[in-house]
């Protein structure tokens, strides 16, 4: 069992905002033990005390509900390490040293970073049984992805590498899968017969939060789509397997991977939008233009909403829009999955769309489903009207960081990401960064608080397979 966690960026924004909350969150649930200790590691001349003092007031911020009582038995477990240079082998050494016990490595670096972080580790003796957890984008490009997976072969093995994705963590993400294999009613009609579109869309109200160090490098298209989008569209479109809990999850992971298309550029104009947001007001404050922004260079184009149409070429999936985007300072939250139906043929015909379809709706802040089905109302008009049911899926779980660090303590690497399946999530998104690095596709813009760029012209159209590999419909 791992005894000690390291926190490599224990003063940034995704340790703020999800890894102190989770931590506290398992310290609660008793995951935690007494002699459990965390160092966070960064630049800034800290002693631990300060440290403490920094995560209590962020804590207060993002984990308010916290009892004092908790936090004040969380707090001592926390350590400082200040080191200037993360690829100084013996500045680093000396984060491990006095200590006894296994590691997590937690990096929560911007993704520049991480090459010589993990060369420096891999001069190191560290203690066996030592895991890392590296947050995403793992690199920025499909060829920095497969040097770093080189990188961290030369230390960790497979089983000990943790790329995690905090929405693999949603509990109603597994809810979907539930669904899918286990249901009698949606096993048999997930599929191109019945389904006609499956939509992804996480529209943030957020800004950019003062992390253009990072951002400003990936924009929409990197931060969330060759990530957590491109994860949720493997787990829609997997083929049903026994359990997840197997080596097989992975595999038939990778196998959805290969089989998205590679967009052509014809593709990519047709079926991607990028924008950048200008100014306006979200909930009534105002928000400067995204270019405006301290740190931003202008010059670089970064998109901060993003949408792009996929397609998993293959027997079940061929044809269907994979229809993924992801957005920032919008008018409103939307954590959202889609999935149309189908409609009903008569005599050789699909009734008309115009009339409505079937559409199963999962809210994944909420972890509520919807189905909208269209119900005949009766009395004198006997109209087409869709009626609604709703759904609870979960509550009390665990947040994702927290389910996902457990995993890693456990060492179940089930729901992380494999270093084949990263690469693969980068090749099919490196002709979109290249074709949009060259201006391919224009960058539109909105206003800050809208609902986003004009999303016109981008009318899905099918791709076929070979005749052979066609399922009659
Ligand atoms: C992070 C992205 O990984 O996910 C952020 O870097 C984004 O830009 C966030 O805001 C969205 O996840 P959640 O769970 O906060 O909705």
């Amino acid at each position: 069992m791992i005894e000690n966690l390291a926190i490599f960026g224990a003063t940034g924004d995704v340790t703020k905002r999800y890894i102190f909350p989770a931590l506290t969150r398992l310290h609660d649930e008793g995951c935690l033990d007494g002699h459990f200790s965390i160092v966070g590691v960064g630049r800034r001349d800290w002693t631990s005390a300060q440290f403490q003092e920094h995560i209590s007031e962020m804590l207060g911020t993002h984990r308010p509900q916290l009892p004092t009582g908790s936090r004040e038995k969380f707090l001592p477990l926390l350590e400082y390490a200040r080191v200037e240079d993360l690829s100084q082998v013996d500045s680093l050494g000396r984060v491990f040293a006095n200590k006894s016990g296994s590691w997590l490595i937690y990096l929560g670096l911007p993704p520049q970073l991480y090459p010589s972080i993990v060369k420096a580790l891999s001069h190191l003796a560290l203690p066996a049984g030592t895991r890392i957890i590296i947050e995403k984008p793992f690199g920025l490009d499909y060829a920095q992805s497969k040097e770093l997976n080189r990188l961290l072969h030369r230390k960790f093995s497979e089983d000990d590498v943790y790329r995690i994705d905090h929405f693999l963590g949603i509990p109603t993400v597994f809810n979907i899968l539930g669904l899918r294999f286990d249901c009698q009613l949606f096993e048999p009609i997930w599929n191109r017969c019945h389904i006609k579109k499956v939509e992804v869309i996480w529209d943030e109200t957020l800004a950019l939060e003062g992390r253009a160090d990072y951002y400003d490098r990936a924009g929409a298209l990197k931060d969330m789509i060759q990530n957590h989008l491109l994860q949720m569209l493997v787990l829609l479109a997997i083929e049903p397997l026994e359990s997840i809990w197997s080596p097989e999850f992975r595999d038939n992971k990778v196998k959805v991977l290969r089989s998205v298309r590679k967009l052509s550029k014809a593709e990519i104009q047709a079926h991607t939008t990028r924008a950048t947001y200008q100014s306006g007001r979200i909930l009534g404050k105002p928000v400067s233009a995204y270019a405006m922004e301290s740190g931003v260079v202008p010059e670089r184009k970064t998109e901060t909403f993003a949408q792009v149409s996929m397609w998993v070429d293959n027997e079940r999936w061929q044809g269907v829009p994979f229809i993924l985007r992801s957005g920032k300072a919008l008018k409103k939250e939307r954590k959202e999955i889609l999935i149309h139906f189908k409609n009903p043929r008569r005599k050789g015909r699909r009734l008309p769309s115009k009339r409505g379809h079937n559409i199963l709706h999962f809210n994944l802040d909420t972890d509520e489903m919807n189905l909208e089905l269209l119900n005949i109302e009766g009395g004198a008009g006997m109209r087409r009207k869709p009626t609604r049911m709703d759904a609870q899926l979960s509550s009390q779980n665990l947040p994702p960081y927290a389910r996902l660090f457990l995993e890693a303590m456990s060492g179940n690497s089930t729901l992380f990401i494999r270093n084949d399946e990263v690469e693969e999530m980068w090749n099919i998104v490196q002709p979109i960064a290249d074709s949009w690095g060259n201006n391919l596709v224009p960058l539109q813009t909105y206003r800050a608080g809208s609902l986003g760029p004009s999303l016109e012209g981008q009318t899905p159209k099918p791709h076929h397979l070979k005749e052979a590999q066609v399922i009659d419909v």
